[in-house]
């Protein structure tokens, strides 16, 4: 049975990207129906705005997306289209992998996953000025907002996860020594909901910063990481660093009634066109849509390979090699098959 999906090729590298992500997910039968839309740029030229009501149609009946980079437009006064995208399907969870694929970096084997709220917290835009004495601005102030339930369906998200992936611990990173009510909510409800999960998977807590300096010098004590919009920004770049950077980064945000998948980095307008490109990033977003759906087995088998390929002499230029796009996804369709 086929399963229908909205494939948005996106901006830069991303038509190049996703052509090789469409033929290796072929490879393995993956069986998306591929509905094609447009967004960003592409989108802009063709409709006049850079997220037509076509492409958002498309993912609301679908409820799953693979996305491609999206160049922001500047200066035209479009709001993000990522930041839209979450706000319209409420993908409250962001999910981002940290997994060593390529071999030779500091650490050989982290396999850990961070689960970040995805619309609460100090990002909600609450921010204002206030005057002191001649400078208007002479003050800023911002406010946070994190609710019980918007914690607990992330929280509940993540733990889900966990179990369902055979994962052993959650650790719940937060400031509540300081952000007493506003991390305190987040840690207090993690307490409740991993109550349910008591004999399945484990929980323990961070505070953010002891939390990032453990990363570095351990990462191998962690499993999933959940934590809020702020702290699992900063933290999920610092995990992807780990891992070898952003270029080698995939990203999911997850609601209950959508899902879209993208790699972590941007459309790379400098090297767009000459077929250059990695599509790593892009390819492990693909693999996190084939587990989303519950394809576990071709999401391992295409990251087996491309963890085989990656680290033959089979690399692209980012990672100081010489093959092209097309023909990375060929030597990787080799191995598949
Ligand atoms: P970028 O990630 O596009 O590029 C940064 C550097 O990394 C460039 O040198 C680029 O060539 C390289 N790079 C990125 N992806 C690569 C890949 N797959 N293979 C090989 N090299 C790769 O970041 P930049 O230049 O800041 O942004 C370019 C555009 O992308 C901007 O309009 C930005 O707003 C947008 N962007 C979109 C994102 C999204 O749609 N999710 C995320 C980040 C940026
Ligand atoms: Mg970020």
């Amino acid at each position: 049975s086929r399963l229908p999906a909205t494939l948005i090729p996106g901006d830069g590298i991303g038509p190049e990207i996703t052509d090789a992500v469409v033929r290796v997910l072929d490879a393995v039968d993956a069986g998306f129906d591929w509905d094609v839309q447009l967004g960003g740029m592409a989108a802009i030229e063709a409709h006049g705005e850079p997220l037509p009501k076509e492409t958002l149609a498309s993912i609301r009946q679908n409820g799953l997306a693979l996305k491609g980079p999206l160049t922001t437009p500047i200066g035209t006064g479009f709001r993000s289209v990522n930041v839209q995208l979450r706000a319209e399907f409420d993908l409250y969870a962001n999910v981002r992998p940290g997994l060593t694929i390529v071999r030779g970096g500091r650490y050989e084997d982290i396999d850990l996953i961070l689960v970040r709220e995805n619309l609460e917290g100090f990002y909600v835009g609450l921010e204002h000025y206030v005057r002191v004495g001649d400078d208007p601005h002479g003050m800023a102030i911002a406010s946070g907002i994190n609710t019980r339930e918007g914690s607990r369906r992330v929280l509940r998200y993540a733990f889900d996860m966990a179990a369902r992936l055979g994962r052993k611990k959650v650790t719940v990173v937060h400031k509540a020594n300081i952000l007493k009510m506003l991390t305190g909510i987040f840690l207090e409800t993690a307490r409740e909901v991993a109550a349910d999960y008591a004999g399945r998977v484990e929980m323990d807590d961070r505070i953010v910063d002891a939390c990032a300096m453990q990363l570095v010098l351990d990462p191998s004590q962690f499993d999933v990481i959940v934590t809020t919009n702020m702290f699992g920004d900063i933290l999920s770049d610092e995990i992807a660093g780990l891992v070898g950077g952003l270029g080698l980064a995939p990203g999911a945000n997850i609601g209950d009634k959508a899902a879209i998948f993208e790699a972590v980095h941007g459309s790379a307008p400098d090297i767009a066109g000459k077929g250059v490109a990695n599509p790593t990033a892009m390819l492990l977003a693909a693999a996190l849509m084939l587990d989303h759906v519950g394809q576990n087995e071709k999401a391992t088998r295409i990251r087996a390979a491309l963890g085989e390929t990656l680290n033959s002499d089979k690399k692209t230029r980012d990672l100081g090699g010489t093959t092209g796009t097309a023909e990375f996804a060929e030597a990787l369709i080799n191995r598949l098959r």
